[in-house]
């Protein structure tokens, strides 16, 4: 195992300076990623781990994050389960064939993720290799069951999930169904990419604050556990959970077998420290559109965030959500560069 201040941070031992990297590093905010999108649709990016190996590395190249997340999408598991999936631009995800009852759910097909994900392997492979001999993690993910389910029953990204709440109210056993299927794949999946290099997962439950707290009880946290537990019947690997607009289920994510949760920037990161597990490591928090302000307002509320977690032994900078389209990268470095030098 490489010894990296991500697994040092994630394994609640680091004596130094807090590691960062941020969710949507490689992305459209970044010119030599535009450069490789004008002749690539997203999906045959994704899937040729030729590119997808290149533009992992593109920001650890230009900003020298301490972990590189490999470039692939959450919706990875759907398409196993045979959504025809394409991403259209300025819309997103849209799958064309949603679920909508038991006849669906009855007709998915039985996956293999070892053949059906090959060229995710492959990517980590080739990462694995390059960042051999550095001090760069290197990360694999996937999405929670209730966040990759959302998106398969809504057909695309919904600002209230409101098919997936009918859905709830109505016939539940689909839905449930759907999270179980999705569970048990997941689990290969992240098994499958532990062994092909990623030094940690992280299981992006995005949409799951949306829930009410009970529902959060019945619809999610059942099925991250599910994958939670059978990943750490087999690898030690660090397992992270992020979740946006769900500090307030902190309490529930801390009974998790997890070793890091990644919080959004609603909630303070130093009240969390408090209220949880010591040994649970955090993740988070700055605003990713507080990139769009001014440096000076970048400056101070980055060194808000580290000094109130000075000295934690289990601190992963990082934002909140993803880096959007619009950032300037000077932006970003500017955030890098600062938690890097802090002392
Ligand atoms: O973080 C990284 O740099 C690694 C790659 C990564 C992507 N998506 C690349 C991507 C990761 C970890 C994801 C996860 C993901 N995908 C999530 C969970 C985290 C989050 O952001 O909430 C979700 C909900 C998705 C689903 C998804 N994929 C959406 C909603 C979109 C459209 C939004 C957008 O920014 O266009 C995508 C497409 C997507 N995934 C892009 C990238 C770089 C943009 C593709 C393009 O070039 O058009």
């Amino acid at each position: 195992m490489k010894n990296t201040l991500y697994n040092q941070a994630a394994t609640h031992s680091n004596s130094d300076r807090p590691p960062i990297w941020m969710m949507r590093q490689a992305g459209r905010f970044l010119p030599e990623y535009r450069e490789i999108r004008q002749n690539h649709s997203f999906l045959d990016m994704m899937k040729n781990p030729d590119l997808a190996t290149e533009i992992t590395l593109q920001p650890i190249r230009r900003f020298g994050m301490d972990a590189a997340i490999m470039f692939s999408d959450i919706l990875v598991t759907a398409e196993a389960l045979g959504s025809d999936l394409d991403f259209v631009e300025k819309k997103g995800p849209v799958i064309a064939n949603p679920i909508r009852s038991m006849d669906d759910i009855k007709n998915l097909p039985d996956v293999d993720m070892k053949t059906h994900a090959h060229y995710v392997y492959k990517t980590l492979n080739n990462l694995s290799s390059e960042l051999k001999n550095t001090s760069t993690a290197l990360l694999g993910f996937c999405g929670a069951p209730f966040t990759v389910a959302s998106y398969m029953i809504e057909g695309g990204s919904s600002p209230d999930l409101r098919t997936v709440k009918t859905m709830m109210g109505h016939e539940p056993e689909i839905l449930h169904a759907l999270l179980n299927k999705l569970a048990d794949i997941s689990i290969d999946y992240l098994h499958l990419q532990i062994e092909a290099g990623a030094e940690g997962v992280q299981i992006f439950d995005t949409w799951a604050g949306h829930l009410s707290y009970l529902d959060f009880q019945s619809f999610s946290l059942p099925y991250i556990k599910k994958i939670v537990d059978g990943i750490k019947a087999k690898h030690s690997t660090p397992i992270s959970v992020y979740s946006r607009y769900s500090s307030n289920f902190g309490p529930l994510f801390e009974t998790l077998n997890i070793d890091v949760l990644s919080v959004d920037w609603q909630c303070d990161m130093a009240q969390m420290r408090q209220s949880l597990r010591p040994d649970l490591a955090l993740q988070g928090n700055l605003d990713p559109l507080l990139l769009l302000g001014s440096r000076d307002t970048i400056k101070t509320r980055t060194l808000a965030i580290l000094d109130s977690m000075k000295g934690d032994p289990g601190f992963i900078f990082n934002l909140g959500h993803g880096v959007i389209p619009q950032i300037d990268p000077d932006n970003v470095k500017l955030v890098v560069d600062l938690v890097q030098s802090y002392t």
